[in-house]
């Protein structure tokens, strides 16, 4: 059964309280949430406030992709204001003391990669994780078509010997969502297919019959 982390990237900002009670009513497992500083990524998004406030609207388990030159500056915040998971890329500053610090905080701690990193970048680090966040498209944007040269790099994840969890990012959609899981992957993250769904609590029970 795959997984679904519902990004609310992709939800409209003026109607956030209602993005995150549409994410947790059409029973989601997690609400993927996107931090972005303008710097590792040619975006900005929101920061630690917007989470503080999610979780006190919905019970959801929060997700957190730090999209940052230096997460490690911004791991306790986000800590603090209510993260379950907090995942940082490899190619970031201070990735060690980052993961270090989230699995000292009793974080489910994650790892991601961009699309032109290799998967053998993270081979010494699987034991020290919990989840890897394969990026399937460039981060910075919601709305982007999956690149599917990435389904190589699952499998290879997977031939490592990774038993955690394998989330995906990125141009996800009930079409390759098939492909994905075969491939290894466990966890969908949706953000436009997600919030564009008609019928969102129909689309998470297609995903979890995958
Ligand atoms: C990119 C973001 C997006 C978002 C999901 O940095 O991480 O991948 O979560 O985007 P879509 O809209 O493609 O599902
Ligand atoms: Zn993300």
């Amino acid at each position: 059964m795959s997984k679904i982390a519902a990004s609310i990237l992709a939800a409209n900002t003026m109607h956030m309280s209602e993005a995150a009670r549409r994410i947790a009513d059409a029973g989601c497992e997690y609400v993927h949430f996107d931090v972005m500083d303008g710097v590792f990524v040619p975006n900005l998004s929101f920061g630690p406030a917007l989470l503080k406030d999610l979780k006190a609207e919905v019970s959801l388990f929060a997700d957190v992709h730090l999209m940052l030159m230096d997460p490690l500056r911004f791991v306790d915040v986000f800590a603090q204001s209510g993260a379950d998971a907090i995942t940082v890329h490899v190619e970031a500053d201070h990735f060690a003391e980052s993961i270090a610090r989230i699995r000292a905080l009793g974080l489910k701690t994650g790892a991601s990669l961009k699309p032109a990193t290799p998967a053998e970048e993270l081979r010494c680090w699987l034991d020290q994780l919990d989840q890897i966040l394969v990026m399937t498209v460039e981060p910075g944007f919601g709305g982007q078509t999956l690149n599917d040269s990435m389904f190589v790099k699952i499998r290879a994840i997977r031939a490592m010997g990774f038993t955690g969890e394998i989330e995906v990012d990125g141009g996800v959609n009930l079409q390759n969502a098939p492909l994905l899981a075969q491939a290894g992957a466990d966890t969908l993250v949706m953000g436009t297919s997600f919030f564009r769904a008609q019928n969102p609590a129909e689309l998470v029970a297609r995903v979890h019959r995958i």
